[in-house]
């Protein structure tokens, strides 16, 4: 009974179509229980970042499934070198533009450091303005056994959480830097044992990051939840992509998992120098770019500066 187990705060979600479809010009919501059928009818779920309202628009008119205010703002948006800067009161209101730009994605809150560390407390508290103030589905947070207490306390307030395995970067003082976990057996035993640990605490997905394949399917397998990977392979249940590499707008690295869909930084330089000559050359604003006077407008606006002069 370990899915059942699993489920036991989302019971009360709706059974809804197993796509997201488009109805006229909206989305169906994508809820908990979407995902889990789309695990079961072995359906690819795909789930990206977003922080402002632009990017939330496009990927809700793509029809990404899951949504995640992530952490990683910190260094895609912010300029932050780690996510550890990210605090509550930052990640809030870019919470509540992606909600308002996105209303049917699955959206999850990340959690930001020290925002669920502290105490089961601060963790509820800070869980519950995810879901009240940023009108969140669920939100993640990171780490495996040592946090099963915290993700009960977060459900028993009737918040959805999410697990965050593998590479966990908020963690990275202790992993030694942005590196790929579980590529040996002892490690990967204990990764696939902490999976098991927090579906049974009742968690309803897990995202899985920089793990080797082998290590992914096997969770997965075993998992009636939905497990996702960024850098897990191709046996997950879902893949996820902080928007700002897939998109080519995050420089600074790329980490190897990472497919670039688009270039959009080039672009964006590009475009920007192409104004700028073309301000310098005198080729913008050209006559398109310009409000029209009336003729006869023209005509009394001279006659009127004459009797000023
Ligand atoms: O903060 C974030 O963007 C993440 C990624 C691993 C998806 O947690």
């Amino acid at each position: 009974m370990k899915g059942a187990r699993s489920f036991g705060v989302l019971c009360f979600i709706p059974r809804i179509e197993i796509n997201p479809t488009r109805k006229g010009n909206t989305m169906k919501k994508v809820t908990a229980q979407t995902l889990i059928e789309k695990k079961r009818a072995k359906q690819p779920i795909t789930w990206l970042t977003a922080y402002d309202y632009p990017m939330a628009q496009f990927e809700e008119k793509a029809g990404i499934d899951i949504i995640l205010v992530g952490d990683s703002i910190g260094m895609t948006t912010y300029g932050f070198d780690s996510t550890l800067p990210v605090t509550m009161d930052l990640i809030i209101p870019h919470t509540k533009a992606v909600r308002k730009g996105a209303p049917s994605a699955f959206l999850i809150g990340d959690m930001p450091y020290m925002s669920y560390q502290v105490s089961a407390q601060e963790a509820v508290r800070n869980a519950g303005r995810f879901m009240a103030e940023g009108g969140c589905d669920a939100v993640k947070l990171e780490g495996g056994r040592e946090m099963l207490d915290t993700i009960k306390a977060i459900l028993r307030a009737t918040v959805p959480v999410v697990g965050h395995l593998g590479l966990t970067p908020q963690s990275i003082a202790m992993l030694g830097g942005f590196k790929a976990q579980g590529r040996d057996a002892a490690a990967a035993v204990r990764l696939i044992e902490d999976a098991r640990l927090i579906e049974e605490a009742g968690a309803c997905m897990i995202l899985l990051e920089a793990v080797p394949p082998e290590v992914g399917k096997i969770i997965t397998e075993r998992a009636q939840i939905p497990i996702i990977g960024i850098g897990a392979g191709p046996h997950v249940d879902g893949q996820c992509l902080i928007v700002h590499d897939m998109l080519g707008m995050f420089e600074a690295f790329t980490p190897k998992f990472v497919k670039k869909y688009a270039s959009i930084g080039e672009q964006i330089v590009k475009a920007i120098k192409d104004f700028s000559q073309d301000v310098a050359r005198g080729g913008f604003p050209a006559p398109e770019h310009c409000y029209k006077m009336p003729d006869s407008e023209l005509l009394k606006l001279q006659d009127l500066l004459k009797q000023t002069r």
